[in-house]
């Protein structure tokens, strides 16, 4: 039996069809439930930002979740496989027309991924002053609370329609098969067959695509 944490929403729903498709039967959540058990594996529908602590826990074996939020927290997991699904970017952006100058002192910068932020201006060696926001991140240029900010860019609509755009990409994100380290080793052959069942369906995916 294999406990698998999945994100509420769009990507729970991709991953339980991959699932569907693989075991030929149908996997759904009852209304609100958050747990759907079945012979095989136990679903644990979770927030996004908690995935990977559900799975370094083990309170799941496995999990799918964005490589940015991995990146962000830095929790020791074994990333297993590339999904190639729910591709985004981290970027840096600012209001129309303004051009990132890293040499402009007392930079600030509004972010929810603030390790990911402070990591690539220290890398940079630039100091700058970060401010945590929990969402709506694109107001914070508009308003004045800070420079610039580092955020996920899927479309680009939301940055377009705030009147900001991209000046930097940090990274380029998508969803990733995860493995709770102990579990890999007791549940070995679990976690390679369902392993190799998702990496074989989404190549067929892939190539008819
Ligand atoms: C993300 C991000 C942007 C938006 C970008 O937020 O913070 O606001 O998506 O998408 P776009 O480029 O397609 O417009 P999300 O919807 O994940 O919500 P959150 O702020 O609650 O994390």
């Amino acid at each position: 039996m294999l406990t698998v944490a999945l994100p509420k929403g769009r990507i729970a729903q991709e991953t339980l069809e991959i699932f569907e498709t693989i075991f030929g039967e149908s996997f759904k959540f009852d209304d609100r439930k958050l747990i759907l058990e079945t012979p095989n594996f136990r679903f644990l529908l979770v927030r996004n930002q908690d995935v990977a602590t559900y799975v370094y826990h083990q309170a799941a074996d496995i999990g799918v979740v964005g490589l940015d939020t991995l990146e962000e927290q830095g929790l020791d997991v074994i990333r297993l496989l590339d999904l190639k699904r729910g591709i985004c970017k981290v970027a840096i952006g600012m209001k129309k027309g303004e051009k990132l100058d890293l040499d402009k002192p007392d930079i600030k910068v509004a972010s929810k991924m603030v390790n990911i932020t402070k990591r690539y201006f220290e890398e940079r060696a630039v100091s700058v002053d970060i401010i945590k926001l929990y969402g709506s991140i694109e107001l914070a240029p508009i308003i004045g609370l800070a420079d610039m900010i580092v955020d996920v860019v899927e479309t680009g609509a939301t940055m377009k329609q705030n009147g900001l755009e991209v000046v930097k990409d940090i990274m380029t994100s998508s969803t990733y098969l995860i493995a709770n380290k102990n579990s890999y080793i007791s549940k070995k052959d679990e976690v390679l067959s369902i392993y190799e069942k998702i990496n074989k369906i989404i190549k067929t995916q892939d190539e008819v695509k």
